[in-house]
């Protein structure tokens, strides 16, 4: 099976997972869960689960154990991008090649949205934890009780990011304080996600730490790429504006070093990505894809 094949599996096993935590119920909040089902299925490329999913697969076949925590993933990231796009952060008005959801909703629908994304995925993945607890699965308990711990610390990591990156706006800051933001605000998730996927696996301390380096590296990739892409990418593919960190004067990697520079810091970084799967051989195989693919992707 080639790349874009098993991409595509992958991405169908987290939809249809996700459709399972849509509320369609007639109530009075039907709004609010129209909302929340608007953002998380918008067609996001689903990068982070998948990431969990195909680390945990290096240790383990079956994933359904893992799942859970991939979903709740999927749901910070998207809590992360609806209250990204908000006037008081990015004011942007679309993504995926869609109004953003406040300009879809409004304002207080969209924070509340956000909010329910949060709290939802804490609740996936502490209904995971009481499971294990009451079957009494001692091993796998202790995997998913560390794994939520990294979660709850990699979220925050997030939030402190995107704090930075909106009130460091327009200012002059150090190549060291760049890399600090793009660290938090896209790489700890990424990170998190191939840390968990090994932790879940019961992978040893030595994966668990080299894998993290890999997700380390391509989160730092996957940031410049976005960077490079909101510069130079195509809003009809991107589904996203084009030009508006620039506007905004946004310290980016494009700003920094410029858009050639950022393309070889993007490739440097990539094959340290790569390096760190060698030992893995065959078996990492879509791993090691996945790192080109965040480099070569157009959206
Ligand atoms: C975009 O992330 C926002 C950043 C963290 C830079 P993705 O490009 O992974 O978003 P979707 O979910 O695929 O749209
Ligand atoms: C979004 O970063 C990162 C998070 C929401 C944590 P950006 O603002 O750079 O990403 P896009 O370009 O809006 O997707
Ligand atoms: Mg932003
Ligand atoms: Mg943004």
């Amino acid at each position: 099976m080639d790349f874009k094949e098993n991409l595509k599996l992958y991405q169908d096993i987290v939809n249809n997972e996700l459709e399972k935590y849509i509320i369609k119920a007639d109530c009075p909040e039907k709004i609010l869960n129209n909302s929340v089902e608007y953002s998380l299925m918008a067609g996001g490329k689903r990068l982070r689960p998948i990431l969990v999913m195909a680390t945990y697969r290096l240790f383990k076949e079956d994933y359904a154990e893992c799942l859970p925590f991939a979903i709740a993933i999927e749901m910070i990231h998207n809590f992360s991008l609806i209250h990204d796009d908000l006037p008081e952060i990015d004011n942007d008005d679309f993504r995926h090649g869609k109004p953003t959801n406040h300009k879809k909703f409004n304002h207080a629908t969209a924070l509340l949205a956000g909010d329910s994304l949060l709290n939802q995925a804490y609740i996936v993945i502490s209904e995971e934890i009481f499971y294990s607890i009451k079957n009494e699965f001692k091993d796998i308990t202790d995997n998913k009780i560390r794994a939520f711990n990294e979660f709850t610390k990699a979220t925050d990591k997030m939030i402190l990011g995107e704090y930075l990156d909106t009130e460091l706006e327009g200012k002059d800051i150090s190549k060291e304080m760049l890399q600090y933001i793009h660290e938090n605000k896209t790489g700890a998730l990424l990170k998190l996600c191939a840390k968990m996927g090994a932790i879940l696996a019961n992978a040893p301390e030595k994966d668990i730490e080299r894998l993290s380096k890999y997700a380390d590296k391509i989160g730092l990739a996957f940031q410049i790429k976005d960077d490079i892409l909101s510069e130079e990418g195509n809003s009809e593919i991107t589904g996203k504006p084009v030009g508006n960190d620039k506007e905004l004067g946004k310290v980016t990697y494009v700003a920094y070093y410029g858009l050639e520079g950022a393309k070889q810091e993007l490739n440097r970084v990539t094959n340290e990505a790569i390096e760190q799967l060698k030992i893995y051989g065959e078996r990492a195989e879509f791993l090691r894809q996945l790192a080109e693919y965040i480099r070569d992707r157009n959206k």
